[in-house]
């Protein structure tokens, strides 16, 4: 098969969707695979080290659409990219595609006539996301550094080192949320020698973190009395709850906040989800924070996109076993094959496959097992 990775082209994405071992892996398999000039410079991946594993560079975009029966991605195709959706027949396009908000996309790919399987759909049997938890853990593992970072009075906290100095007590860090991204913020936290306290209302998730710990944190049944209670005793809050298919819940007021510590510092990973404090809103990594009631809220949607070299990797590793049963067995091999691949088909040449894409634009619904 000839596999086919564009440079991203969305504003402030600097993600790959391939890396040079994954690059390996494709080869060795027998397979082609073109990327584009430079695809890899936002992730301080050079062309050469995708050259040494076997890829060709490429320096014309429409070389790659039009050469390749899989297209790997990062993000959805953005409309400078529509026009070459339909540049060749029965090609594969796997990447994140959020197409249930995506109107415009939605309609060029099926005009395009490709398949499409989303990243974010694909989900195992236990109905975990395997190709969403990897952007969890990046943005969890960030939010205690960044956290830090605005602790420092020039981040424009209230001037506290987290881990503390012999005689000074360390930060309390309050998660909400023992999650994928809320385990990934409590390693680091309590790495960073912080006194840590997890809230989930999952009791049997808070008893596999009480296990993992081994006692280096403190696990607590969340509720709006203990939320408050801890809250009101943190230099920093991270915010990491998700009820699937619903906007965060609001479980941190103004009225809180401003009776927590002057210049304490809430990260709110849950923000692309709407956010669970309630002045929350998206920010950028050019402006990250803003000031709520003596505190600074950090609200960056996309934290992963801070650090392309390491999202790459992580995204990739996780990635790449499906690329390589799609190269190997097509895609519809592939999803017949594996239940959870054929999650995250969402289009089939003209017809959409993924029944809340079809349900959120009014679309006719076509059951994936009536095409493979
Ligand atoms: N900002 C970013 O860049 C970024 C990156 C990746 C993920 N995210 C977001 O981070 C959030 C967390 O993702 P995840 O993969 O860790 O989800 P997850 O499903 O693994 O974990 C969410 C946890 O929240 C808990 N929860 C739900 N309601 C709660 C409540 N009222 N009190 C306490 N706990 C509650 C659940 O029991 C669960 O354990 C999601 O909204 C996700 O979209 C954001």
């Amino acid at each position: 098969m000839i596999v086919g990775v564009p440079k991203e082209r969305m504003e402030d994405e600097y993600r790959v969707a391939i890396t040079p071992a994954g690059v390996r892996e494709l080869t060795s398999a027998g397979h082609s695979v073109n990327i584009e000039k430079g695809a890899g410079a936002g992730s301080s991946i050079p062309d050469e080290d995708f050259v040494r594993t076997g890829a060709r560079i490429v320096a014309d975009p429409s070389d790659i659409w039009a050469g390749a029966d899989l297209v790997l991605k990062v993000k959805e195709p953005v409309p400078e990219e529509y026009d070459r959706l339909g540049e060749r027949r029965h090609q594969v396009l796997f990447t994140y595609l959020h197409l249930a908000a995506l109107r415009s996309c939605t309609d060029a790919l099926l005009a395009g006539g490709n398949t499409a399987i989303a990243y974010e759909t694909v989900q195992l049997p236990d109905g975990s996301l395997p190709l969403l938890t990897p952007m969890s853990e990046v943005a969890g593992r960030m939010a205690p550094i960044v956290g830090a970072h605005h602790l420092m009075r020039p981040g424009g906290g209230g001037g506290v080192l987290v881990c503390g100095v012999p005689g000074v007590r360390a930060a309390n860090v309050v998660i909400l949320g023992a999650g994928i991204a809320g385990m990934a913020a409590a390693t680091l936290a309590v790495g960073l020698h912080c006194n840590v306290t997890i809230l989930d209302r999952n009791l049997e998730r808070l008893r596999q973190v009480d296990h993992h710990f081994r006692g280096a944190l403190e696990t607590v049944a969340s509720s709006t009395h203990a939320i408050e209670e801890s809250c009101l005793e943190a230099d920093i809050v991270i915010g990491a709850v998700l009820v699937v298919g619903a906007r965060a819940p609001k479980l941190v007021s103004d009225a809180l906040v401003a009776q927590m510590r002057p210049g304490s510092v809430l990260v709110d990973i849950s923000v692309d989800q709407g956010g669970c404090f309630e002045s929350s809103h998206p920010t950028t990594h050019s402006h990250p924070t803003f000031a709520v009631a003596g505190s600074l809220f950090y609200c960056v949607a996309n934290m992963p996109g801070a650090v392309p070299h390491s999202s790459t990797h992580a995204l990739v590793n996780a990635t790449m076993p499906y690329t390589l049963e799609i190269a190997e067995h097509g895609w519809r091999q592939a999803a017949r094959r594996d239940e959870a691949l054929a999650r995250g088909v969402n289009v089939v040449e003209g017809m959409v496959t993924y029944e809340p894409v079809a349900e959120a634009h009014g679309l006719p619904y076509t059951p994936l097992t009536l095409v493979l």
